[in-house]
């Protein structure tokens, strides 16, 4: 079989190599040419464990290629899948689907024979059908169908998310497409993944109520550990007991500065949209929006009280600014709320990020950048650990305490143990979790 990816970004690119692996022709089409020359060459644009490997496997065998240039890439393909971006529209919060009905249009003037139209984006209901509208206005002769096939891996375990998927959804009113759908998907069905084969509206209404969900999922956890903090219990033995109800399950019960990210912020804020749109407020949503906004605000307070009350002259070390480890990925990272916070109250920031201090050093204006996670601590007044990246969870504390200016550690991740930190000489305050060592095992 033979696919086309209309924009090679996260989504794209691991769609794509991970189609091509399955032994589907696949070519990867993005307007961003120092992307595409860069894909070329070889060079992986994104920091994702893997991919390199990946890629360049398949561009070796000849099943995975690269282009701007959408119109000979569509000549045959059984399927073009769209995976441009879907940002938050500024001002408003609904999704910006101008990319989606750009590229819409692109395809309408380029496929030949028959064609399933599939997107792949995160879209409002009613996108897929406005799909079909642009293609027949734009090629009346054009024979297609469309189909909505949400994406649901994860930045930093992208390849094994969509290598085992817990479902792939399937959403058209087409026989003839979900064949061809089934039919690329063959290999995972073949490992047992479960297909839900639904009507557009429904597939794109599952992608969203899924993360709403999980955002919502986070919050809680997030309001139950500052309960926690108030009433003397352990939130991390709590997450544990909720967790192993086979109702509640335990992911997504790791408490935080708030949810960032690439999806959840600007999904949640589009579904809200939807529903006040609609008539059918979904009310708790719009409060879990609320709740992780105020939370990032919250976080840096917790610094400053770490601090005395001022950060006015001090020196906080960061460790960690993308929205969650192996990815590069700084969109929506709690790092953008946290930091800035901090210096507007005259604090100066030096931090380390293990991958995204390219991708950080624009957006975060200011910041000291250094070498690794002992040089963001020398001389700090605290060390505030914003992402729980791997090599930040085993540093040695009494090292760490020697070289800061005065020993205290703010983790928003929770990767110490407080009797560990405590032990070594540091202040130490985290989230949910007593740090008196009486009440914490
Ligand atoms: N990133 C994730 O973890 C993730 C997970 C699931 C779903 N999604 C959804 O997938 C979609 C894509 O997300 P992403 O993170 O991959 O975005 P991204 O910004 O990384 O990539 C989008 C790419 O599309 C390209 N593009 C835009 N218009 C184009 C056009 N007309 N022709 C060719 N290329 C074009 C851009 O240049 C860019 O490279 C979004 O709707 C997102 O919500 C993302």
């Amino acid at each position: 079989m033979r696919i086309a990816m209309i924009g090679t970004g996260y989504v794209g690119l691991v769609s794509g190599a991970c189609f091509s692996e399955f032994g589907v022709q696949t070519i990867c089409v993005d307007k961003d040419a120092s992307k595409i020359e860069r894909l070329k060459a070889g060079v992986i644009p994104i920091y994702e464990p893997g991919l390199d490997t990946l890629v360049a496997k398949n561009a070796a065998a000849g099943r995975l290629s690269f282009t701007t240039d959408i119109g000979p890439a569509l000549k045959g393909v059984d399927a073009v899948f769209i995976a441009v971006g879907t940002p938050s529209r500024r001002g408003d919060g609904h999704a910006d689907l101008s990319y989606v009905y750009a590229a819409a249009a692109e395809i309408a003037q380029e496929i030949d024979g028959y064609t399933v139209i599939v997107t792949k984006s995160t879209v409002p209901v009613g996108t897929g059908r406005e799909v079909a509208r642009i293609i027949r206005e734009t090629r009346p002769d054009a024979d297609f169908d469309v189909a909505s096939n949400p994406e649901f891996l994860r930045e930093g375990s992208a390849i094994g998310d969509f290598m085992r998927p817990d479902r792939i959804v399937i959403g058209t009113e087409s026989e003839r497409a979900e064949q061809v759908m089934r039919q690329l998907y063959r290999p995972l069905f073949l490992r047992e993944a479960p297909i839900v084969a639904t009507g557009l509206e429904t597939a794109e209404m599952i992608k969203y109520a899924s993360n709403a969900f999980l955002a919502t999922k986070i919050t809680f956890i997030n309001e139950i550990a500052d309960l926690c903090e108030r009433v003397g219990a352990n939130v991390q033995d709590v997450a544990k007991g909720m967790g192993l109800d086979g109702r509640i399950g335990k992911k997504f019960l790791h408490p935080g500065p708030g949810y960032g990210g690439s999806c959840f912020p600007k999904d949640t804020l589009a579904l809200a949209r939807i529903g006040a749109d609609n008539g059918s407020p979904v009310r708790l949503v719009e409060t879990v929006i609320d709740v992780n906004n105020k939370r990032k605000h919250a976080m840096a307070d917790r610094v400053i009280a770490m601090c005395g009350g001022s950060v006015a002259g001090r020196t906080v070390g960061v460790l960690g600014v993308t929205f969650k480890p192996d990815t590069d990925d700084m969109r929506d990272a709690p790092s953008l709320d946290i930091i800035p916070i901090l210096q507007a109250a005259g604090a100066t920031i030096q931090a380390y990020d293990p991958a995204g201090m390219h991708e950080a050093t624009p957006l975060l204006p200011g910041v000291a950048w250094k070498a690794d996670a002992y040089d963001a601590a020398k001389d700090a007044d605290v060390l505030v650990i914003i992402t729980e990246w791997n090599e930040f969870r085993a540093l040695q504390l009494e090292r760490l305490a020697e070289i800061m200016k005065r020993p205290a550690i703010v983790d928003l991740r929770n990767v110490y143990n407080p009797i560990d930190a405590i032990n070594a000489g540091f202040a130490y305050t985290s989230i949910g979790r007593p740090s008196a060592p009486a009440a914490t095992k």
